[in-house]
């Protein structure tokens, strides 16, 4: 998309009437957490943004800095620094999207499940926080595990009387960036014509990259399928090791959620044919009620979730495969959130 820069492959418009269509309303968005490792870049990114009118920037720790700084950068959006549970409300009221990237990271040997105790308290009291002071915005969880988080944040919001399905959404895009860049590096594709597809969860096995209904179309041997399925469902664990105890991926990560997040803004705005993959509330596979689909976005959040499309055996197997784990950590968060 011209004059883009975050140009999403993945993220389809109908015709260059359309592209001109989205007109900027004011568009309030919180990023909690916005000082830690994926917080700051992805603050940047969307102060970057022109469909972006306001960033607040709210965390426990450093985030006044953060505000100052960025505040400088001669783009319109402004930018206002919120701190402590005081200020939570101030962050949140009239937020018409909320990112949540607070919490810890993973270290070297651990899994993302490992983050549970520390991280689903952390998201139960910053989306009770949303359920209260912006009750309609769209809630975009990154922290993980996102295969519980997301859960205990519906129960939060459910509790509360305000749940909208289509209005919660966790962050896979950098599964589907992943999956993107490496198979572009295998085929020599021009990366901005390749989009696969990726479903299930956002942990080992449960994220399924869907490499036969990749665009376009390639063809992988069996052992090439599988190398790359592994290597898409660790890369995660590639950057863990590499920083060797500094933190799993942020800069990736941010650039994934600021895409996510445009997209998101592009569909509030009526633009009509953006899709992307997340982890959403979905009937896509029986048993389990969240499941990272593809989506189309519009005026109201999710706008549509649709369906798997055909497997192919390979991609079968995975998805036997994953179900017992990813159901397991959905209930995890259920029985988290109403404990
Ligand atoms: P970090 O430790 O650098 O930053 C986390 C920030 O959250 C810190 O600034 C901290 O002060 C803040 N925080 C902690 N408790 C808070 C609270 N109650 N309210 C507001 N802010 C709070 O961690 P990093 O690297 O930014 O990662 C954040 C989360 O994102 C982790 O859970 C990580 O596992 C997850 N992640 C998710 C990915 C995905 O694909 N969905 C990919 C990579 C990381």
């Amino acid at each position: 998309c011209a004059g883009r820069r975050l140009a999403a492959p993945a993220v389809r418009r109908a015709s260059s009437r359309a592209r001109t269509m989205p007109v900027v309303e004011a568009r309030k968005v919180a990023v909690l957490g916005a000082a830690g490792g994926i917080g700051q870049p992805l603050s940047l990114l969307l102060k970057m943004n022109k469909l972006v009118t306001e960033l607040a920037l709210y965390d426990i720790a450093n985030v006044k800095g953060v505000a100052a700084d960025l505040s400088h950068c001669n783009t319109p959006v402004k930018v206002t620094a919120y701190t402590g549970d005081a200020e939570l409300e101030g962050a949140l009221k009239g937020a018409e999207l909320v990112v949540i990237p607070a919490g810890v990271p993973r270290k070297p040997g651990m899994t993302r499940d490992d983050l549970f105790n520390i991280n689903a308290g952390i998201v139960k009291g910053l989306v009770s926080a949303a359920a209260k002071h912006c009750p309609n915005a769209i809630i975009e969880i990154i922290s993980n595990p996102v295969n519980s988080t997301v859960p205990i944040a519906s129960e939060v919001l459910k509790a509360a009387g305000v749940y909208n399905p289509k209005r919660l959404l966790g962050v896979t895009t950098l599964d589907v960036v992943r999956a993107n860049t490496f198979v572009s590096e295998a085929r020599g594709l021009d990366l901005k014509d390749v989009d696969v597809p990726v479903v299930g969860g956002h942990a080992g096995i449960t994220i399924l990259p869907l490499l036969s209904q990749a665009t376009p179309s390639v063809t992988f041997s069996d052992a090439e399928r599988e190398a790359m399925t592994k290597r898409i469902q660790e890369a995660g664990t590639e950057v863990v090791e590499a920083k060797a105890g500094a933190g799993s991926a942020t800069l990736s990560m941010a650039y994934a959620a600021a895409r996510m997040a445009e997209s998101t803004l592009l569909g509030l705005a009526g633009e009509p044919s953006v899709f992307e993959c997340a982890f959403v509330d979905s009937q896509a596979v029986p048993g389990s009620p969240f499941f990272a689909s593809k989506v189309q976005l519009g005026p109201e959040g999710v706008s549509q979730v649709l369906g798997l499309g055909t497997l192919n055996d390979f991609e079968k197997a995975a998805l036997d495969a994953m179900l017992p784990e990813l159901k397991a950590q959905i209930q995890k968060g259920i029985d988290f959130a109403r404990k």
